[in-house]
């Protein structure tokens, strides 16, 4: 099989990441890095990277690459799609809707509007710890080391680990979590307890990855699910498709609307500043930088992704 190449799909692309990464850092300034969980207040506020990775596993990168940070509401997409490998699309959107709400991450809002209380979709917070409540396994122990392999599986990397500095501060400034959590569980949408729902969701935000590991998770959803350089399938067609439908709906949150209309990629953000993005049936896309607009997206990577799209006419749209 033959795949479209980075650098014939996007000619003279490392200069222009060099230039765009040196004119997008200007941006950080502007922007604030997350402290509502006290340990992501330690991001690098001037720190932009990216990494463009095509099927054959070339890559292209610019910035600080380096850079390590929890997936935090990245790791949403996949635990979203572990959760339908478990149990089928009807079990799963009949705890979790299919609609954006247009408000923030963590907003309780609609939560009550909508009878019989289930969350708007999987990519708020309210629905990813319903998600979360369906991945299976013979014990929370079990739960957790399923997630972690499917993590690791999708990144192709075995080091993957859960930062446990990250996952402690979620769990001791989880309030509003916590909250909407006893909700769901009072309406029915969550069958076990509230700590070990939350346990397996502060987990998977709180798995540390590099831009490249977003790259190659990027990569998997641009070729359905299907890892282009090893050949293996990974997650059903269907489930990536479902997946990319919120990422373009849902994933930029309540910016999503204008993500797509600036950028017209599928896409999932982060509080700690990390962007997974596709360009679908070709390369997969990981952006870091963690000074936030007053949405929550990385003020200086929208920028970077902004650019890049406009100059190699990239919008699906
Ligand atoms: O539960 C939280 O608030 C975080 N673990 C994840 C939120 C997040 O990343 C929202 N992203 N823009």
């Amino acid at each position: 099989m033959s795949y479209i190449k980075l650098h014939d799909r996007l000619p003279n692309i490392e200069h222009n990441l060099q230039m765009w990464v040196e004119q997008c850092k200007q941006q950080c300034h502007g922007g604030k890095v997350a402290s509502y969980i006290p340990e992501l207040a330690k991001g690098n506020k001037q720190a932009l990277g990216i990494v463009m990775m095509d099927a054959y596993g070339e890559q292209c990168s610019a910035g600080d690459i380096q850079t390590v940070f929890t997936l935090q509401s990245i790791s949403k997409v996949f635990s979203l799609l572990l959760a339908l490998m478990d149990n089928g699309e009807e079990i799963v959107f009949h705890k979790v809707g299919m609609e954006p709400t247009g408000d923030s991450f963590n907003s309780m809002l609609k939560l009550e509007l909508v009878q019989p209380g289930i969350p708007f979709n999987p990519l708020i917070n309210a629905g990813a710890i319903a998600v979360s409540s369906l991945i299976q396994g013979s014990s929370q122990k079990h739960k957790l080391e399923r997630v972690l392999q499917f993590f690791r599986k999708c990144a192709h990397n075995d080091s993957l680990q859960f930062n446990e500095q990250v996952y402690q501060s979620e769990l001791h400034s989880a309030d509003l979590n916590r909250s909407m959590a006893y909700f769901l569980k009072d309406n029915g949408v969550l069958e076990h307890s509230v700590d070990d729902v939350l346990d397996i969701y502060f987990r998977h935000c709180s798995i540390d990855v590099s831009v490249k590991d977003l790259a190659r998770m990027g990569l998997l959803l641009a070729y359905n699910g299907t890892d282009p350089i090893t050949g293996e399938q990974l997650i059903p067609k269907r489930y990536v498709q479902i997946a990319k439908s919120f990422m373009v709906t849902c994933g930029m949150y309540n910016a999503s609307g204008q993500f797509a209309i600036q950028v017209g990629l599928p896409a999932k953000s982060g509080v700690s500043g990390g962007i997974l993005t596709l360009i679908p049936g070709a390369i997969g896309i990981g952006v870091v930088g963690p000074a936030l607009n007053s949405k929550g997206n990385s003020i200086a990577g929208v920028e970077l992704l902004e650019k890049l799209s406009n100059a190699y006419d990239l919008s699906m749209f």
